[in-house]
């Protein structure tokens, strides 16, 4: 925080020391002086007050307090809401929030290592009852899952990647899972934004989309093999966070480039290719799958949510570039 203020202070003096050496060429008596140091002083001050607004506007989405949300969460704890939930976590919290990508879940490494930009500290934390979760009340998680906001109102990264279309029972089963898994004791450095985050977040590259906003509930349809679960697991398993809206590999930065069109690839998969490029990596034509298509992680679905997953994929129009 003490760095980006630095840099927020020193953008705003470059703006307005340029404003002045705009405003005096402009007085200046020589002609060529108005016209080449106001050109010159103005786009400088334009330039310099633009960023000092973005940093600004970035540091107060980061640092500012957020409504926190009222939910309501009671948490039964069943042996079978319990495996639910460690299946669930294992898919869709073992990836940061643990070294090895499997759980449990002792905190993980810096995102930004993963993005090769310097954005800071960003350590998924341990998140194990010997860890934050001691900190944290049923609600608290159930809200920090949704809309990324502490019980005091920070924001925490998780707002970055809210897992808004999961449902309410499974965000519930993870908690369950959560207070029984074993209890470790690791630290992992807070969170700490390079100015470079805190210009991502200002210019809207970065955002926080549900931070501000009354949870909605969330259903789910049942879990069986049908295209309706299917686009249930393909929504909170994020794959249009990479292969875009429409999966058809259109995806706006800051997603990675070069995912595939998945509906056009996948209908004419049978559904044992789909099984066997999810769960092994090498897709029908012998090609290996490459990173960041994470597909160790899909792979760990179970029968029914693949199953559906693929129906609901080859149920899908195909979309080919030029339409
Ligand atoms: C894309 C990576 C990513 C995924 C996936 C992810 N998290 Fe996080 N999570 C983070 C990061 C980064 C932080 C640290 C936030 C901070 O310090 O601001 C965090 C923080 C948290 C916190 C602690 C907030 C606090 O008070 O400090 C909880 C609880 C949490 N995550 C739960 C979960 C659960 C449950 C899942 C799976 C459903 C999950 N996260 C999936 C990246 C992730
Ligand atoms: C982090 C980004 C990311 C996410 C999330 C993601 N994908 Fe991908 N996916 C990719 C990339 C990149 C490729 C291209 C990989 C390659 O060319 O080897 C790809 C390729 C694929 C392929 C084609 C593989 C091949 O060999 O032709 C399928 C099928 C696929 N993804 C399915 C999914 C499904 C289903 C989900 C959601 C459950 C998903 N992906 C989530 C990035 C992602």
């Amino acid at each position: 925080m003490f760095a980006n203020i630095v840099v927020l202070v020193i953008v705003l003096a470059l703006a307005i020391l340029f404003g002045w050496l705009t405003y005096r060429a402009v007085r200046a008596k020589a002609l060529w002086v108005k016209i080449v140091g106001g050109l010159l002083g103005g786009i400088a001050t334009l330039l310099f007050a633009a960023v000092t607004v973005i940093f600004a506007k970035g540091m107060f989405d980061l640092y500012r307090t957020y409504p926190v949300a009222a939910v309501n969460v009671t948490i039964e704890g069943t042996p079978e809401q319990i495996a639910r939930g460690e299946h669930l976590a294992g898919f869709l919290c073992a990836s940061c929030h643990s070294l090895s990508g499997e759980l449990p879940l002792t905190g993980g490494k810096n995102l930004s290592e993963d993005s090769g930009l310097p954005l800071g500290d960003v350590y998924p934390p341990n998140i194990t009852p010997g860890g934050k979760l001691k900190e944290l009340q049923d609600a608290d998680v159930f809200r920090i899952i949704r809309t990324g906001v502490r019980p005091n109102g920070q924001l925490t990264a998780m707002g970055f990647f809210p897992l808004r279309a999961l449902s309410d029972d499974d965000a519930k089963a993870i908690i369950a899972y959560l207070r029984r898994a074993p209890a470790v004791e690791n630290v992992r450095p807070s969170m700490n934004a390079s100015p470079l985050l805190v210009a991502f977040v200002g210019l809207g590259f970065i955002s926080a989309p549900g931070a501000d906003k009354p949870i909605q509930p969330v259903t789910a349809p049942p879990k069986a093999v049908t295209v309706e679960y299917g686009k249930y697991v393909a929504d909170f398993g994020d794959c249009r966070g990479c292969h875009g809206e429409k999966l058809d590999g259109n995806a706006p930065p800051p997603a990675p480039p070069g995912a595939s069109n998945l509906t056009v690839i996948v209908p004419k998969w049978s559904k044992d290719d789909f099984f066997k490029t999810m769960r092994t990596g090498i897709d029908p034509t012998g090609h290996q799958v490459q990173p960041p298509m994470p597909w160790q992680t899909i792979g760990k679905l179970d029968d029914v949510e693949l199953e559906a997953l693929y129906l609901y994929l080859h149920s899908l129009e195909p979309i080919t570039p030029n339409k």
